[in-house]
């Protein structure tokens, strides 16, 4: 991947390729509200991974904006919203997202959506829900033992992401966007994926669910096909088109590098390829095609769910930070783990996306909080070690080695330079960029478009 010196926000003469926005840590890191300032130099926004599982927030003049399976450049008028090949779709939360988006007066009419994208059905989302349910009963049975933390609880969406990728993988009866236009094709793969839906599910004491009846499951994804059907197309071929065409396009991760289904901390992870790695697959666009990569990290540490998180914090700090960062998640409402910085997982981030540069959101919930603590290495068996242990297992032995700073009080995010930030918040983006060897080249300071420094 070529490196980049024209920056995140490249003027109209120069015209590099493409830019992926990756986060660097277990999710949440503000990535919608960058992949919504990027928009207005690129001419398409992808979504190659994950599903209805990613919840992007945009504030734009004020309004709030909570999008889960459309880009966020859907937000600009006239830009191609793209989902593609990659990402599995429930058509009914995209058919909802669209409805309310339009509501809204949002010009939705430059959304497509990959004809290979697969569909996410309503079996996928129980067998999450009923998944987790075992697990948690498997791990109450298994507590104590050596090796339990492999039974818990992965703490899902509950979105029928992993489901949806396991039948994928799986290939028999699994359902793709181009299926839900080809009615005979629809019928007889949900006689066979309900065949063995409805046997697995029954086998578990823990769904009490009724039986998935192919017919009506048919006529209610014809109905949902019917409707998407202007929007479905083969986005590789158009993706290919619109690089041919110079266009520029910018790649959404959703969920991100940590929870990565190969780099994560597995199996407390999700199904997908979130790391810029993913975009390839997920998309049909080849690596270098794609100019610069745009990782982005919040100025502390947060976490939804289950796994491990070595700097994890649960005193009034964590409370402070929770209630000035907002941190609930946008997805299932629930209250993030939040933690100190840890750049040892950053850095091991950085470095498995190729990233070219550093997008530092949440600057602003820092404020206050007094000096503020940064791990740069951690303790594992009396050793000290400098690298990330991206396995579950491993990760939950790691203890944190802090460098303290100096904290700042909380400031108006107005500053147009870096100079205007306070010494102490100038001082913690110092370090970072000497720790992960990047520049910062972006810091938010607020939800809005306008509490943004560029160039940083
Ligand atoms: P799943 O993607 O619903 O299967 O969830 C797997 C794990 O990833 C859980 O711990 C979720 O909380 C977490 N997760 C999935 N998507 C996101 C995201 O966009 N932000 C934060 N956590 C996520």
């Amino acid at each position: 991947m070529n490196q980049s010196t024209t920056g995140p926000f490249p003027g109209p003469s120069q015209r590099p390729d493409s830019t992926a926005v990756v986060g660097l840590q277990w999710g949440d890191e503000g990535k919608g509200k960058i992949v919504d300032l990027l928009a207005d130099t690129h001419d398409g926004v992808v979504r190659y991974n994950g599903g209805a599982n990613a919840g992007h927030t945009v504030v734009v003049e004020g309004q709030k904006y909570a999008l889960h399976l459309i880009p966020s450049g859907i937000l600009y008028p006239g830009k191609a919203a793209i989902i593609g090949n990659g990402v599995v779709v429930d058509p009914e939360q995209l058919l909802h997202e669209l409805e309310t988006l339009a509501d809204r007066g949002v010009d939705t009419s430059g959304l497509l959506v990959s004809d290979r994208a697969h569909v996410v059905m309503p079996y996928h989302k129980r067998e999450d829900e009923v998944r987790e349910a075992v697990l948690r009963k498997t791990s109450d049975e298994t507590e104590g033992r050596p090796g339990a933390v492999q039974a818990g609880q992965i703490g899902t969406t509950k979105r029928g992401i992993g489901p949806c990728y396991a039948d994928k993988a799986q290939r028999s009866g699994a359902i793709r966007m181009g299926d839900l236009t080809r009615p005979e094709v629809l019928r007889t793969k949900l006689e066979i994926a309900c065949r063995f839906k409805n046997n697995l599910l029954g086998g578990l004491e823990d769904d009490e669910g009724e039986t998935f009846d192919p017919q009506a499951l048919a006529a209610r994804m014809e109905e949902v096909g019917r409707r998407l059907e202007p929007m479905i197309c083969d986005t590789v071929y158009l993706l290919h088109e619109m690089l041919a065409d110079n266009k520029r396009l910018l790649f959404e991760g959703g969920n991100a590098t940590l929870l990565d289904v190969d780099h994560g901390t597995y199996p407390f992870v999700t199904s997908s390829v979130c790391s810029a790695l993913g975009i390839g697959a997920g998309t049909g666009v080849p690596p270098q095609r794609i100019g610069r990569i745009l990782g982005v990290m919040k100025a502390y540490t947060t976490r939804v769910g289950a796994g491990p998180m070595p700097t994890e914090l649960h005193d009034q700090t964590a409370d402070q930070i929770r209630h000035a960062g907002r941190e609930f998640g946008t997805t299932t409402g629930r209250p993030r783990r939040v933690g100190w910085l840890d750049l040892v997982a950053v850095r091991y981030s950085a470095m498995v996306n190729g990233a070219t540069c550093i997008a530092l959101t949440m600057l602003d919930v820092l404020g206050g909080v007094g000096p503020i603590r940064v791990c740069t290495g951690y303790r594992i068996d009396g050793r000290t070690i400098d690298r990330f242990l991206p396995d579950g297992q491993a990760l939950r032995e790691a203890e944190p080695i802090y460098e303290e700073l100096e904290g700042f009080e909380p400031f108006e995010s107005t500053a147009t330079d870096r100079q205007q930030l306070p010494d102490g918040a100038r001082r913690l983006l110092d370090f970072i960029e000497r720790h992960v060897g990047l520049p910062i080249e972006v810091v938010s300071m607020g939800p809005d478009r306008a509490q943004t420094l560029v160039h940083a």
